[in-house]
């Protein structure tokens, strides 16, 4: 079938209802455009896994806060609906400002204290822009699946929390992050970094690397591991926003009976913020 764009929310229902009465699963992966190789991993795995994709490019607006990359947000709808056609997704999900907010919208969600921690701090109602996007969104497409990336794995727990919280019939998959051959997460924001900031981008990686290897060689002062990685990667040239040893279930600080940890970090570098994290399962 040759990729279906829509711009408004009937017809987008009508095609996702005409399948699902067919007993087809649906897959849907949200995303905000500027495709790159880690979306379309989400949309294979979205195809592995049910028999019709839907993707939707949409920058939302709510989850930027003042003085943030919204405006200059990379938008590049026409070449990543050729991608999307390429790799045989279904339908693309094209809404306009307009048809998602209404300008008296007073609705959104908010999704407890997971929603303060870590970026939570830092771009206060981000999170809450994100799940008021996500929820309207399911709620358009009524996906059986919904597909979303590890890189930002607090956004992924905040969702499932939501979506649990909320009782959404749809399943969630997180997907491992893509990196780049040494180590870089891909990102839409990685397209800010200059040369130099490009090749220094990958220290974030590595001394998530290096923290995860001292933990599972039993290493449990948290906050001195911490401590090492922020001076490694200030001395480097990073301003580093956090670097913390988490649970996995609800990112509070790590404590020596949790089965598993995860390191979030953030840093901006020169200009960019850039986001990724670890999982450490205990041995
Ligand atoms: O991860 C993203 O690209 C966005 O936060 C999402 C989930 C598409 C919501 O706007």
């Amino acid at each position: 079938m040759a990729l279906q764009v829509c711009k408004d929310i009937d017809s987008i229902r009508q095609w996702v209802a005409k399948w699902r009465s067919n007993g087809e699963a649906v897959g849907f992966v949200p995303t905000m455009g500027n495709l790159h190789a880690g979306h379309l991993h989400l949309v294979e795995q979205a195809q592995k896994r049910t028999d019709r994709v839907v993707v939707s490019i949409f920058v939302n607006p709510l989850q930027f806060g003042p003085g943030e990359d919204f405006n200059a947000y990379p938008r590049t709808v026409d070449e990543d609906r050729k991608k999307l056609e390429g790799f045989g997704v279904d339908l693309l999900f094209l809404p306009t400002n307009a048809g998602v907010f209404s300008n008296s919208a007073s609705t959104t969600v908010a999704v407890g204290d997971l929603s303060g921690r870590h970026c939570g701090r830092s771009r206060p109602g981000h999170f809450s822009g994100v799940a008021t996007i996500v929820c309207k969104l399911l709620n358009i497409v009524q996906p059986n699946q919904l597909f979303l990336g590890e890189k930002d794995f607090q956004q992924l727990l905040i969702v499932r929390k939501m979506i649990s919280e909320l009782n959404f019939p749809v399943q969630v998959k997180g997907i491992p992050t893509v990196r780049e051959n040494d180590g870089l997460a891909l990102s839409s924001r990685n397209s800010y970094l200059n040369a130099l900031e490009r090749q220094s981008a990958p220290l974030l990686y590595q001394s998530l690397c290096r923290a995860k290897e001292q933990i599972k060689n039993g290493r449990r002062d948290w906050a001195g591991i911490e401590k090492e990685q922020v001076e490694i990667l200030e001395k480097a040239g990073f301003n580093v926003d956090f670097f913390s040893i988490c649970s996995v279930d609800d990112l509070l600080p790590a404590a020596n009976d949790h089965a598993s940890w995860v390191i979030l970090a953030a840093v901006i570098l020169g200009q960019t913020r850039l986001i990724d994290n670890i999982q450490i399962m205990r041995s």
